[in-house]
């Protein structure tokens, strides 16, 4: 079987990530071995006695700013522990996450996903020890922690043998710039609501031009951006 695929998470939260890594598909991958995912407690990197890891920041304003010094021993550790991996920040500031992002992430080295928490980071630190900043949307989280689980997701789909054959072909047509067609299933009638004789017919040519025609409607009303595209 091929190597498993290396994940270093970064974060002042490393409890937060214990279900979602352990449920469903994540699980599978880590359980069977195309996944590993390395949790590192940023504040374990720090050395003084109360462990600190944010400081107010210069100039004034409110909040707090995760200082540099701990955050930057955690991202020492990880290089040498995946030295070809991108150290990846995740912030509401970086490039959009997208499928094609997805894609060529689970081609590198493995990751390090850096977690943001506070105000943000040193800028010291972003500018001297992170390659690529991400983000997963245009609206603030708490924390990167969130947005990290988010990438995890996304790019352990594309790691060889994670995906069953089902699940590569539902992963197909968005790959294909479309939408998902709408699905049924049992009873075939629902309180007065009937599923589409023609899914009932067996007629597998006719099925596949329904779904294809009904996944572009859909495509067309709710993201004619991604037919704008091609
Ligand atoms: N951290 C806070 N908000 C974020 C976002 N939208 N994307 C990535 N990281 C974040």
């Amino acid at each position: 079987m091929s190597q498993s695929f290396k994940i270093r998470i970064l974060t002042l939260f490393p409890e937060f990530f214990d279900s979602p890594l352990s449920t469903s598909l994540t699980g599978k991958a880590i359980e069977r071995g195309h996944l590993e995912v390395e949790l590192v407690d940023i504040r374990d990197f720090a050395t003084d006695k109360h462990r600190k890891c944010d400081d107010i920041p210069y100039g004034g304003g409110a909040g707090m700013v995760m200082k540099p010094e701990p955050l930057v021993a955690a991202l020492e550790d990880a290089r040498e522990a995946l030295p070809d991996a991108p150290r990846i920040l995740l912030t509401p500031q970086g490039e959009p996450f997208e499928q094609a992002t997805s894609v060529s992430l689970a081609d590198e080295a493995g990751l390090i996903l850096v977690c943001g928490r506070y105000e943000g980071i040193d800028e010291r630190v972003r500018q001297n020890w992170i390659d690529r900043e991400i983000s997963i949307g245009d609206y603030v989280l708490t924390g990167g922690e969130v947005a990290a689980l988010v990438v995890v997701d996304s790019v352990m789909r594309h790691l060889p043998g994670v995906l069953g054959n089902q699940e590569s072909v539902t992963e197909e047509s968005f790959s294909e710039g479309m939408l998902e067609y709408p699905q049924y299933t049992r009873p075939r009638s629902f309180r007065g609501h009937d599923v589409p004789d023609i899914l009932l017919s067996g007629h597998h040519e006719n099925i596949e031009n329904w779904r294809r025609e009904k996944a572009l409607q859909r495509t067309r009303e709710r993201r004619p951006d991604l037919l704008d595209d091609e």
